[in-house]
C-alpha cells in the first residue's frame, strides 16, 4: 500500500480550491470578500465538528438506560465540553472579521445577494438538535417560507426533521424523570422538619419548599407559586415537573460524589447556550458596525431580527433557571443516610 499523503489524508486540495471570490479577479483588484468566505467556511467546518459531537451525545442518550456511573456519563460531559470550546474559539473568530469595516463590506456586498448566513443549514440544524423548535423562534415568519434568502425548501426539511427527531433536550429531560432519589426505601430515616403536608408531597420537599420560603425577600414572595408550579404542577417551558425536581435536587446535592458528573452536564448545558448567546451577541453587534440598520441580504430586518434571537433561542432555558429557586447551603435539609449511600461511590 503506498504512504498516505499530508494533502491526500485531509483532502487538501478539495478545500483550498474552494474559494472564488465573485467581486474580483486580479490581486490587484482583490479586496475582503477572500477573508469573508474563508471566515465563513471555517466556521461551517467548525459547525460540522458540534453536529458530530452532538450526535454521538444523542446516541448515548438514546439508550433507555445510560448508567451514570459508568463511561456513558463521562463521555457524555466530555463531548458537550468540548463543545464549549469550540464555541468559545468560533466567538474569538468574530475579531478577525470584524478587521473589515462596513465599507470594504460595501465593496462587494451585492455580489452575494440574496444569500445569507440565515440559510447555514448546519446552524439550523445544532439549534434544532439541541432542542431549539420552530415555534419558539423569533419571528417564526421567516422560517415558514422558502422564498428568495431563507432556507431551500430541501435544507427546511432536514431542520423540521431532525427537530421532530430526540433532541438533546428532550433525552435530557428523560433521563432526569428517570433518577431514583425518591424511592421510598432511601427516606424510611429522614427526620422531617415540617410537620403539615396538605398537597401530599414527599416530606423533603415540604421542607425545601419551607427553606425556600424562608429565603424570599419581602418583594419575591410570589415565587413561592412560582415553585409549586414549576415543580408540582405544570412545570417550566418544556420540562416537566418530576425533571425540573430532579434538576434541583442534582444542583443542590452536587457536593455527593456521583451527582458530580451530573451537575457538570447540566452546568455545561447552560454554558452552551451561553456561548451561543454571546455568539449571537457578537455577530448582532458586528452586522449592526457593518450594515447598521439596513435588511439583511437574507431579507429579515437585519440587526433588529438578530437582537430577538437573543433572547429568545435559548435552547436549556429551564435548566439555567433552576438557580431562582436554590436556598443557601447551610439551610439545605439534611439527607438520609441510607440516600446517601445509594449516592456515594462506596457502596
Ligand atoms: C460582514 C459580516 C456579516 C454580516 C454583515 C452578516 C449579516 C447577517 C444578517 C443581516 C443576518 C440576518 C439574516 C438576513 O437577513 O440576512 C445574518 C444571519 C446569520 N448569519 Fe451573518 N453576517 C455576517 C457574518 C457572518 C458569519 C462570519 C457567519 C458564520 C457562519 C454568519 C452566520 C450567520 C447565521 C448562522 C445567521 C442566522 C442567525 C439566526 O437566524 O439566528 N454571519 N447575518
Amino acid at each position: 500500500m503506498e504512504d498516505l499523503y499530508y494533502s491526500d489524508y485531509i483532502e487538501l486540495d478539495q478545500i483550498l480550491t474552494s474559494q472564488h471570490p465573485k467581486s474580483f479577479e486580479s490581486l490587484e483588484e482583490g479586496n475582503d470578500e477572500m477573508l469573508f468566505i474563508i471566515v465563513h467556511q471555517v466556521y461551517e467546518l467548525w459547525f460540522k465538528q458540534i453536529l458530530f459531537e452532538l450526535d454521538l451525545v444523542r446516541h448515548i442518550f438514546v439508550r433507555d438506560k445510560i448508567n451514570d456511573n459508568s463511561d456513558d456519563l463521562s463521555r457524555v460531559v466530555h463531548k458537550l465540553k468540548r463543545i464549549g470550546k469550540i464555541l468559545e474559539l468560533i466567538n474569538q473568530q468574530v475579531n478577525v472579521l470584524e478587521t473589515m469595516t462596513s465599507l470594504d463590506f460595501l465593496e462587494f456586498r451585492n455580489v452575494l445577494l440574496p444569500a445569507s448566513g440565515f440559510q447555514s443549514k448546519q446552524f439550523r440544524l445544532i439549534e434544532a438538535k439541541l432542542g431549539l423548535k420552530m415555534e419558539q423562534r423569533f419571528k417564526t415568519e421567516y422560517y415558514k417560507h422558502t422564498r428568495r434568502g431563507s432556507l431551500s425548501e430541501a435544507d427546511l426539511q432536514e431542520v423540521n426533521q431532525a427537530e421532530g427527531e430526540s433532541t438533546l433536550k428532550e433525552l435530557i429531560i428523560k433521563w432526569l424523570e428517570r433518577m431514583p432519589f425518591f424511592e421510598e426505601e432511601y427516606w424510611l430515616e429522614y427526620k422531617p422538619t415540617s410537620q403539615a403536608n396538605p398537597v401530599d408531597r414527599h416530606r423533603f420537599w415540604v421542607d425545601y419548599r419551607n427553606a425556600y420560603q424562608t429565603s424570599l425577600s419581602q418583594n419575591e414572595t410570589g415565587r413561592l407559586k412560582e415553585f409549586d408550579n414549576v415543580f408540582f404542577e405544570e412545570g417550566r417551558g418544556r420540562v416537566p415537573p418530576a425533571a425540573m425536581r430532579a434538576a434541583l435536587f442534582i444542583t443542590i446535592y452536587r457536593n455527593l460524589p456521583i451527582l458530580h458528573l451530573p451537575f457538570e452536564l447540566l452546568n455545561t448545558l447552560s454554558e452552551i447556550d451561553e456561548l451561543l448567546s454571546n455568539w449571537r451577541y457578537r455577530h448582532f453587534m458586528m452586522v449592526r458596525r457593518m450594515i447598521g440598520l439596513r435588511v439583511g441580504t437574507g431579507g429579515t430586518s437585519g440587526a433588529g431580527y438578530l437582537e430577538g434571537t437573543l433572547s429568545q433561542h435559548y435552547a436549556f432555558r429551564e435548566i439555567t433557571e433552576v438557580a431562582t429557586f436554590l436556598i443557601e447551603r447551610s439551610k439545605r435539609p439534611i439527607l438520609p443516610n441510607a440516600l446517601k449511600e445509594k449516592v456515594s461511590f462506596n457502596l
